[in-house]
């Protein structure tokens, strides 16, 4: 049994949000206090003050506060008058919401497979993918790393297909110096609370340097309707929440000191898997292919996985699979016999991959542990 120095067993969720919330609670406390006190609960100054600053943090003029990633998606990809026929590119290895928003608007996914070392869109295979139907292309920064942006915006161009970045679980990180969400047409983020920065619920933005767009998205996102009760457009309730927004704008002070430590987590992990002669003989530790990688999961391949995640489980490590099952093999797709095997490397990965805790907090004694407890499955 491993302890930590004060005699405690050792054990490690996959994500410890209390941890996170008793080093912010005052601050917290304090701005939740303020707008319970205006009872202006939805969208208004905290929105918009949230909206500036995430704008400020990602390098964009514009931002638009909405009610979840999901939404944000389907803001999006509404506001470039995706419908039934047309095609949307993207990854078949991603959280479904990308898939479920194009598919909610009766379009059509397009998947284009991974590359195996980022398991991000193979940008070299876009090409075939276009078609006279194609209306956007979906990029998914997985995992807290950028896609191959440059390749991807240049064929983009060519074919004059808007770019919806889904940069759910990457906020802050860059490509080539610059900050992602400001790459394609628009950015979309996710603060569920397991993201890097998370509210206290459901939560989303878009970010973008078109003013156009963020004038149409902002009408989107309220019904349609850029004067009350008159609805030029169709729209939805896609707004967010003052709580929320408060909330998110303390959390946003913190969240380059929490990527710090997020990063030198997985600097610890890879070295000392490594070290333990674990990788690459057992295991395959993320590369990191574009700084900076924001590390949302610390994501390994592993041999006879399932018996890993098992093990460690019984030694109290908690990990998660993204994702088991790629896109193009969920049932409510309407799955057929021949799609199996055809996008190999997604499938290859959902059958390999394991996220350790990853978490800002975790202290030396878990992340020892994690390693450690690898190690002994391997090794005996
Ligand atoms: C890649 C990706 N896209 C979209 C979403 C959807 O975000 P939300 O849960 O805020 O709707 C998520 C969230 O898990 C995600 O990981």
């Amino acid at each position: 049994m491993a302890y930590d120095n004060s005699e405690q067993v050792i054990s490690v969720p996959l994500l410890d949000l209390r941890a996170q919330y008793q080093s912010i609670r005052n601050e917290v406390l304090a701005k939740v206090e303020n707008v319970l006190e205006t009872q202006y609960f939805i969208l208004g100054p905290e929105v918009e003050a949230l909206e500036s600053e995430i704008a400020e943090y990602c390098g964009t003029k514009y931002a638009i506060g909405v009610s979840s990633g999901t939404d944000a998606l389907l803001a999006s990809l509404m506001a470039f008058n995706v419908r039934e026929g047309d095609e949307v590119i993207t990854t078949p290895f991603t959280f479904f919401a990308t898939v479920g928003s194009i598919l909610r608007l009766g379009a059509t996914p397009v998947f284009v497979d991974i590359e195996r070392d980022t398991y991000n869109i193979y940008t070299k295979k876009l090409a075939k993918a276009f078609s006279s139907k194609t209306r956007a292309i979906i990029p998914v920064h997985l995992f807290g790393q950028s896609v191959d942006m440059n390749p991807l915006l240049e064929q983009a161009k060519r074919n004059g297909t808007p770019v919806i970045e889904d940069a759910a679980q990457a906020i802050g990180s860059e490509y080539l110096g610059s900050r992602i969400g400001r790459l394609g047409d628009v950015g979309c983020f996710s603060f569920f609370p397991s993201k890097n920065l998370g509210g206290f619920g459901d939560g989303g933005m878009i970010t973008t340097n078109d003013a156009n767009l963020a004038r149409l998205i902002k009408q989107i996102r309220n019904q349609g309707s850029a004067t009350k009760y008159f609805h030029d457009i169709l729209g939805a309730n896609f707004r967010l929440d003052a709580l929320q927004a408060a909330v998110l704008r303390v959390k946003l002070k913190h969240l380059d000191s929490w990527t710090t430590k997020r990063r030198s987590n997985a600097e610890y992990y890879t070295k000392r898997l490594v070290e333990t002669g674990v990788a690459p003989k057992y295991v395959i530790t993320p590369e990191i292919v574009f700084e900076r990688h924001v590390f949302n999961q610390y994501v390994i391949r592993a041999k006879n996985r399932d018996s890993l995640k098992n093990f460690l489980q019984d030694n109290r490590v908690v990990t998660e699979i993204y994702y088991p099952k790629p896109m193009h093999l969920q049932d409510c797709l309407g799955i057929h016999k021949k799609d199996f095997g055809s996008f190999p490397i997604s499938e290859q990965a959902a059958g390999e991959v394991l996220a350790l805790p990853i978490y800002p907090e975790l202290t030396l004694d878990q992340k020892e542990h994690v390693v450690k407890t690898i190690q002994e499955f391997y090794q005996g």
